[in-house]
């Protein structure tokens, strides 16, 4: 039993192989009609969600498949303070295959540790979403025909933005990729995304505020929406949450195919207008979601494989002290550390320093 908690649990010819299933799946759905028939998929989502959600149940119908599953967390016994790994435990009993989201970082490991059945991640607080980054690589492969040689720019909060976090650990595995992140100074990539993924892969990035200058240069450009709910203070997302607002005007001097992604929701950071340029993919992008999430159902349902592990070491005095991780609400985790290559310990569930 195999399950996917973030994107490098697959191997990049994986990767590849889920996105030529998908991309058969769109030309002959009827071949797959009744490829999952009689098993059931559960959607525990623990926070709020529209294409998520909706695509992975799409996908099990398409499969022939069924569905069960809770939208919110109050309407589940998380309200009244059940612990993720015992819901886990429990809904194995029910269902042959979980996709989860929970607003804490680690909770999907935490969760697929437990489960008896494959758990997919669908997205852990501002931690990972590797089902976005499936979606992301199946549209930019439709639209750009390759999955290397690109120069990718990200924009908007790429602090608590995980679908940035995956997308960017996934292109670091294929050749000839440059990266350009496009923030405000208090909305950067996190440390452990910079040194642990690009630094350690050689992936050449520049870091900029300036969306226009660098828009003329990309092949994609990946907008995301300030997190709201992922600030301490509303004051700090009032002030940046109109940083970066994509409009015509900027995209002047683009690249005439250039590939305009965005996970959505969009709030306000790409003006409707822009809906109407070609170059503006994230409606297919969505679509995509939906074949991608097929593939990926199909293959965890017919692999054996090892639970991912839960290894770190208890190290003295070390604690984790992100307060968005799952050990800050459920004390009886134990705390475990990863040394990095470079001698820091990272929390094995959030990848926070510890100290
Ligand atoms: C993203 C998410 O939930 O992280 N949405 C999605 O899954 N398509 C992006 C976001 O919420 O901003």
């Amino acid at each position: 039993m195999r399950s996917l908690i973030d994107i490098p649990d697959f191997s990049v010819a994986e990767i590849d192989a889920l996105i030529a299933t998908a991309c058969d799946m769109m030309d002959h759905p009827d071949q797959y009609a009744e490829a999952c028939k009689r098993k059931k998929l559960a959607t525990l989502f623990f926070e709020p969600s529209t294409r998520t959600r909706l695509s992975f149940e799409a996908a099990m119908l398409e499969l022939g498949g069924s569905v069960l599953g809770f939208s919110a967390a109050n309407n589940s016994s998380a309200a009244k303070g059940e612990s993720v790994a015992d819901t886990a435990r429990t809904v194995s009993c029910y269902a042959d295959i979980i996709a989860m989201r929970h607003p804490k970082e680690g909770a999907a490991l935490v969760a697929a540790s437990a489960a008896s059945i494959p758990v997919i991640n669908a997205g852990d607080g501002g931690h990972c979403h590797p089902t976005q980054t499936l979606t992301d690589l199946l549209t930019i492969y439709r639209e750009k025909g390759r999955l290397n040689n690109l120069k990718v720019g990200f924009c908007g909060d790429l602090k608590f933005g995980r679908t940035v976090h995956s997308l960017i650990n996934a292109l670091s595995r294929y050749e000839g990729i440059e990266i350009v992140l496009i923030s405000p100074d208090e909305l950067k990539l996190p440390d452990y995304v910079k040194q642990d993924t690009l630094e350690k892969s050689g992936i050449p990035y520049t870091e900029t505020a300036d969306l226009e200058g660098a828009i003329p240069t990309l092949d994609i450009l990946y907008m995301t929406r300030i997190q709201q709910e992922r600030f301490a203070s509303r004051e700090e997302y009032l002030r940046l949450k109109d940083s970066y607002i994509l409009d015509l005007p900027k995209l002047a001097d683009a690249k005439s195919d250039l590939c305009i992604l965005h996970p959505l929701p969009r709030v306000n950071e790409i003006s409707v207008a822009v809906d109407n340029d070609p170059r503006a993919c994230y409606f297919r992008q969505v679509l995509c979601g939906k074949y991608i999430r097929m593939a990926l159902i199909l293959k965890l349902l017919g692999e054996d494989g090892a639970k991912p592990a839960v290894d770190g070491e208890s190290v003295e005095g070390l604690c984790c002290h992100n307060p968005h991780c799952i050990t800050s609400c459920e004390q009886e985790l134990p705390a475990l550390f990863k040394k990095t290559d470079n001698g820091v310990f990272r929390c094995i569930y959030c990848e926070t320093k510890a100290n």
